[in-house]
Order: C-alpha cells, then sequence, then structure tokens
C-alpha cells in the first residue's frame, strides 16, 4: 500500500545526509548511504497529525498529554510483548543526549565504562567527553556471526566498572540479541552492579525470522539494572524532531537520571516530537510492516549482487537495522583506502568500518533505506569501479 519506490529529491531541505556530502566526502555527487536516515515519505499519519496541531497557531510551552505514553506503552507491548508502566518511563531530546546524560548519572570521574565495539561511534564519546575511562569488550566474529565476548566481559570487570552500554539491536553489525544472550549479559552485570544502558532506538527495524528482545524484559535482574533508550526516530525517521523515550523500572535508577535531565532543563521536549511519536505509535504497525519487507528486498538485493558480481565484498545479512555491514577485507584495502574507493572511484558514501573502533577496520556500513533503484545504482557503480 505505502510506496517506498518513489525517488524524493531531499537536496537544499538542510538536509545533513544530502546537503553534508561536500564537508564528508569531498564530493557533493556521492550516493548517500550513510548516517542512519531515510528516503522515504513520512507516512501521512504523522503528517497529518502535525498539520491538525498547527491549526491550533499558538505553540507556546507544552507537556506530553495521557496519549503520548499510552501509545508508547502499546506500542512496545504490541511489537516487543513488555509491560511497560507509565511511572517507568521519561523523556530524552534524543538517544545520544541520553547516553550522556547517563554517564553524567550513573557514574563519577575516571570511573569505567564498557561498550562493545565495533560500534555506534557515539557511545565511545558518550564516555570520553566526560572524562570516564572507555574499556572496549570487543564483538567476536564467528562462523555463526557477531557475538558478545562473555569471557572477555568479565576478565574486563573491576571495581571501577559502573555501566556497559549495549546496543540491542546491535549497530553497525545487525544483530538483534537473544534471549539467552541478554539473560547471560544481565546476569554478569547485576553480580557486579553494573548498570546496562541499552540503547534500543533500532528496536523496531527487525527483519522478518528475528525479534527483537527488550534487555529490562528478560528477568528480574535484568530490569533491576536496566535503562533502556528508545525512539520513533530510527523507526519512523523522526530524527529532526528531537523526542525519545527512557524506561527505567529501578526507581533509584530513574531518580537519578530524572535529576540529571531536569538539572539540564532538557525535560520539556517540543510539541511537534510528542504529536508525532504519539500519531506514529499509534497508527504505524502496518506501516512499519512495510517497510521492513522493503528493506528486506533491498538486503536480499545486496546480498545476492554481491555473491554474483563483487565477490570482494561479502555482506553480512543484518537481524535488524537498515544498515548492511559489508566485508571489504578481501579488497586488501586500509580503510582510509576503502573510503577512498568508494567516494573517488565509485561514487558511494558510506561509512568506514574502523570509525566504529576495533574490528571495524576493512569493513564498510551501507544505509539501505532508500529506494530500491538507489541501492541498484549504487552496486552498478560498485562493481564498475571494482573493474575498472
Ligand atoms: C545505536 C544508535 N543510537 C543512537 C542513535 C541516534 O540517536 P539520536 O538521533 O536520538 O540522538 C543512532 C543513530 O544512528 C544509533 O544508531
Amino acid at each position: 500500500m505505502w510506496n517506498f519506490d518513489e525517488v524524493i529529491n531531499r537536496e537544499n531541505s538542510s538536509c545533513i545526509k544530502y546537503d553534508f556530502r561536500e564537508e564528508v566526502f569531498g564530493r557533493a555527487d556521492v550516493i548517500p548511504m550513510w548516517v542512519a536516515d531515510m528516503d522515504f515519505r513520512t507516512p501521512t499519519f504523522i503528517t497529518e497529525a502535525l498539520s491538525a496541531r498547527l491549526e491550533h497557531e499558538i505553540l507556546g510551552y507544552s507537556y506530553r498529554p495521557d496519549g503520548y505514553f499510552s501509545s508508547l506503552t502499546g506500542w512496545i507491548a504490541a511489537r516487543h510483548g513488555w509491560d511497560v508502566r507509565r511511572e517507568w518511563i521519561e523523556f530524552s531530546p534524543g538517544v545520544v543526549p541520553a547516553l550522556n546524560m547517563c554517564t553524567l548519572a550513573y557514574t563519577g570521574p575516571g570511573d569505567e565504562i564498557i561498550i562493545q565495539p565495533p560500534v555506534y561511534t557515539p557511545f565511545h564519546g558518550a564516555v570520553l567527553d566526560h572524562g570516564r575511562k572507555l574499556v572496549h569488550n570487543n564483538l567476536l566474529e564467528t562462523d555463526n556471526g557477531w557475538v558478545m565476548d562473555r569471557e572477555g566481559l568479565q576478565r574486563l570487570i573491576t571495581p571501577a566498572t559502573k555501566m556497559l552500554i549495549l546496543s540491542n539491536p546491535h549497530n553497525p553489525v545487525g544483530r538483534a540479541w537473544t534471549r539467552e544472550e541478554l539473560i547471560e549479559l544481565a546476569e554478569i552485570c547485576h553480580d557486579k552492579k553494573i548498570v546496562i544502558l541499552s540503547d534500543e532506538i533500532h528496536s523496531d527495524l527487525i527483519l522478518p525470522g528475528s525479534r527483537h528482545i527488550p534487555l529490562a524484559s528478560v528477568s528480574e535482574k535484568a530490569a533491576a539494572i536496566t535503562v533502556t533508550c528508545m525512539a520513533p526516530s530510527k523507526t519512523f525517521n523522526l530524527a529532526g524532531l528531537s523526542t525519545s523515550s527512557m524506561i527505567i523500572p529501578d526507581p533509584l535508577l530513574m531518580e537519578k537520571y530524572r535529576r540529571t535531565l531536569v538539572g539540564l532543563h532538557l525535560h520539556l521536549g517540543n510539541i511537534f516530537g510528542n504529536v508525532a511519536s504519539e500519531a506514529a505509535y499509534t497508527h504505524g504497525q502496518e506501516w512499519l510492516d512495510e517497510l521492513m519487507q522493503y528493506v528486506q528486498g533491498n538486503v536480499d538485493l545486496v546480498v545476492d549482487f554481491c555473491h554474483e558480481h563483487l565477490p570482494q565484498i561479502k555482506p553480512v545479512r543484518p537481524e535488524a537495522t537498515y544498515m548492511i555491514w559489508l566485508d571489504c577485507r578481501a579488497m586488501g584495502l586500509s580503510g582510509q583506502q576503502l573510503q577512498q574507493f568508494f567516494v573517488d572511484k565509485a561514487g558511494v558514501g558510506m561509512n568506514e568500518g574502523s570509525r566504529f573502533g576495533p574490528g571495524g577496520e576493512g569493513f564498510m556500513r551501507m544505509n539501505l533505506a532508500c529506494p530500491r533503484s538507489v541501492v541498484k545504482k549504487a552496486l552498478r557503480q560498485i562493481e564498475s569501479a571494482i573493474n575498472s
């Protein structure tokens, strides 16, 4: 019913993905397959709700109404089978701001925070920018895909370890962590009194055959130590509206988060974020199912194309997110050379793997949230560059 094939010109719309290409890649004409931002038209159930709110022509201070909370709890129950109570919910103007606020709320200068690279670049900054010690528990690449290193984690924990930041599902390797993996992680961290900040911003972007398990839902121990970030911003491409939610079942962890949020005066949020979030979570089920079917088609296209025409590139089939992690190590190039090759020779702008930390070198992250014709064009350009 929804048309994801439509190509919409986003140039000169103050859009980072298109209008910053010159700054980021040195060329304004690369096919933009980098930042996690989708090229699909915002669904009408969201734009109509925004227009309706504009009919009241006063935009003063506002609060999040009951419908904001009930649409979110209804969505999480329906999609992820997790019953969230309203008093567990707090606001954040974004997930990256939340990562930084949680560092301030739950750790002190010099404390250790564990992340599991290769992982979303701002995880690194959320630790280092506040004078905390960054500890890497590198993911392991196995024959069955990327997994967390349980033994490594146990070895790395010290009395100074106060927090672990989890990407669930994991950006960029595309894993949707299983219940067993999450139970095990929560056991280890609970025993050592480590807070887990579970960034679940990609939780709705689950590809057919996989499932999202909210970390806090797997056990009482998990609920006691988990601070979850969720948002409509990736799911419905609403990042420009700066609206996300924190779900914190433990009252003491909630109090510490809230004190930080209110202390920075970031708790008010904004009218359009509230309206769009409620509309998305109330009406978005079908649209999202169709979106993920479409993304799956793009994933299949990349996997099949590389298999047939680009044996040097081995895509890691994602279980979640609209990104695909391309193993380009057989091309024998450094990270910087890979980036140069894809930009200068192929005209395709992606995220270079080493930017995600150890384990990322030799990989590229490609954003597939765009019309299929764009993916085809990018693949053909890469093929001609490799063969020329
Ligand atoms: C894992 C992860 N967390 C957070 C974000 C961004 O969050 P926000 O725009 O709400 O700050 C992204 C965006 O790509 C992401 O991949």
